[in-house]
């Protein structure tokens, strides 16, 4: 059994009284000590998803409106939110892509490091501090003994990044869930927060789900791959399974949109178009208006889930393979 088993999730945004899907039919399990990838361009459902498995889908107007998501062993959607954010609290935690509207900018780092720590586990002020300062160490920030006491802003945002993963890693939880963690930070700082992501999961067996708009950093670190094309699953492989054949021709698109730093190309538009909102209505393949490959079959029926290889499943009516 997987640590995360989310199955046929369906998300709905309610706008003047109608409900509007926004995430159709995700599946996805993710192992301890497994990196899963969930790509894809902005507006496809991906942070819905990862909120809806942390118990934070808060306001009415988001909702589950089906599937099921299991976590340990737990069925997790039977329990209320705020019953599951109790019972979860420290087994899951998630880091965001700005650090700055996490952290308070009114209080120093190892105060609100130690005061998460405090919130799971009856320790001392003191205790709580060294705890602090034992966490900064572990994600790589210079001299922590004195930097436990700037303030956010006097921090660069590859170290308030770095903060946010010590306050994940504060409760020792089974599972992070990182949503464009790096999106905010310049190609280098990037690589090294990724880097410390990898050798944390090493060292503690934690289980990831990296959530990129880029094919390229989901590459470089995930152990397999879910490309989310409009609330859908488009295309879903292990990382070197999806690199030896793509199947779904959005997922080529997203690799031709890498940019190439060290050539004179300044951006490749791969994917005419962009992501409809989900106030546009579309029959068919969601992904056809801005397919090269489409006809009018595409138009008209939406494709199902098929098996392109063995644990290599796609939704395109041309990825060839067998229909499940
Ligand atoms: N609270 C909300 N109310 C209404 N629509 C929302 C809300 N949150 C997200 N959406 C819409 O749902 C879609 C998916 O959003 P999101 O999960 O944030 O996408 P991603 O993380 O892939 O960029 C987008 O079209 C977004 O505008
Ligand atoms: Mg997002």
């Amino acid at each position: 059994m997987a640590l995360l088993e989310v199955e046929n999730l369906h998300i709905a945004v309610g706008s003047g009284g109608k409900l509007l899907p926004v995430v159709q039919g995700v599946s996805f399990c993710v192992d301890e000590n497994e990196t899963l990838g969930i790509v894809g361009e902005s507006g496809c459902g991906k942070s819905l998803t990862s909120l809806a498995i942390m118990g934070l889908l808060g306001d009415s107007t988001v909702r589950i409106t089906g599937g099921s998501i299991r976590f340990d062993g737990m069925d997790l959607l039977t329990l209320s939110a705020p019953e599951r954010r109790a019972i979860m609290g420290n087994r899951m935690a998630m880091i965001f892509q700005e650090p700055m509207t996490s952290l308070n900018p009114v209080y120093r780092i190892g105060d609100q490091i130690a005061e998460s720590i405090r919130q799971h586990q009856q320790i001392s002020r003191s205790a709580a501090r060294d705890r602090a300062v034992e966490l900064l160490t572990l994600v790589r920030i210079p001299n922590p003994s004195e930097r436990v006491d700037s303030f956010p802003h006097q921090m660069s945002g590859g170290q308030r990044q770095r903060v946010m993963i010590a306050m994940a890693l504060s409760c020792d939880p089974k599972l992070l869930i990182a949503d464009e963690p790096t999106t905010a930070l310049d190609v280098t700082v990037q690589k090294e927060v990724l880097e410390l992501m990898a050798d944390l999961q090493d060292r503690m067996g934690t289980a990831i789900v990296l959530i990129s708009h880029d094919l390229g950093v989901i590459a470089e670190t995930c152990d397999k791959v879910a490309v989310m094309y409009r609330g859908k699953i488009a295309e879903a492989a292990a990382t070197a399974d999806l690199f030896a054949e793509l199947a779904h021709p959005y997922t080529r698109g997203l690799l031709n949109s890498i940019p190439v730093v060290d050539r004179d190309v300044e951006w490749l538009e791969a994917i005419p178009g962009r992501v409809p909102t989900l106030e546009e209505t579309l029959t068919g393949c969601a992904f056809h208006p801005r397919c090269a490959l489409a006809t009018d079959f595409c138009a008209s029926r939406a494709p199902e889930t098929s098996q392109f290889k063995p644990n290599h499943s796609v939704q395109c009516h041309f990825a060839g393979g067998s229909t499940t």
